[in-house]
């Protein structure tokens, strides 16, 4: 299995920070905030990584991150021109997946689980990774059965069908590619990652994961903040690098 970290994107929200260095290089307690998205890919065992990037912010992770070399992980970069939607990274991915399986980690999404085993279990189709959390209308909810089957998918739903939103950890098989190139932008004019979920949703292919510790997705200051905290008082010994 491959692994993608999508960190591009404006950081509006947490501007001015934002202004003159990428969300996802600002501190999060003692390490830079896409440490910890690797450190998920890396502990699963993933050993080549796609790190999707900014343009203007390009150098700044070259130097943070260079080859991999040092976690013992094989890292490449592509360019993402304009923040068009989640599922770019899997076309921008192409030649990288090439016929493999692939794990998508945003790059402000911080985890407390060790959820290497839920990611090595993958077989085909597609794997979502679910929390409860009480404002699920903010978010992608889905729906499960009593056997955690996913039943329905809706993008941040007046009235939601559960507490369980969709984090930004997702797993596919290469078919990922062709459906996200075959998306149509929504209103706000880029793709939306749940519209792949619904494709493979559609076929039965889509697994659903409980996420049953903390899961922070740190683009806010109130969450940055939040996530400064579980990272010095819960993540510390549990990081590779
Ligand atoms: P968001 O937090 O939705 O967007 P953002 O980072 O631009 O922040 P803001 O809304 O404050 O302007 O994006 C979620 C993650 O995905 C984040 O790590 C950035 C990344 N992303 C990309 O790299 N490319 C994209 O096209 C999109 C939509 C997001």
């Amino acid at each position: 299995m491959r692994g993608i970290i999508l960190s591009g994107g404006h950081g509006t929200r947490l501007n001015p920070c934002t202004k003159v260095t990428s969300k996802q290089l600002l501190p999060v307690y003692n390490r830079p905030m896409i440490y910890y998205p690797l450190n998920t890919l890396i502990k699963a065992g993933i050993k080549e990584i796609l790190i999707i990037i900014a343009p203007e912010r390009a150098g700044d992770y070259l130097n943070l991150l260079g080859s991999g070399k040092q976690f013992g992980v094989k890292l490449t970069y592509e360019i993402q021109d304009s923040p068009k939607g989640l599922p770019e990274a899997f076309i921008l991915g192409e030649n990288f997946i090439d016929a493999d399986d692939v794990a998508l980690i945003l790059g402000d999404n911080i985890f407390e689980d060790d959820l290497s085993s839920e990611i090595q279990s993958f077989k085909n189709g597609g794997k979502i990774f679910a929390k409860a959390v009480p404002d699920p209308e903010r978010f992608g909810v889905v729906e499960v059965d009593a056997n955690f089957k996913a039943v329905s998918i809706e993008e941040k739903p007046t009235v939601p069908k559960s507490n369980l939103c969709i984090t930004g950890l997702y797993i596919y098989d290469a078919r990922v590619i062709e459906v996200a190139k075959n998306l149509t932008p929504s209103a706000r004019g880029e793709t939306e990652i749940t519209d792949l979920h619904k494709w493979y949703l559609e076929r039965g292919e889509l697994e659903v994961s409980q996420v049953k510790g903390e899961w922070i997705d740190a683009g806010t200051f109130d969450s940055l903040l939040a996530a400064q905290h579980l990272a010095k008082e819960k993540l510390q010994n549990k990081l590779v690098i």
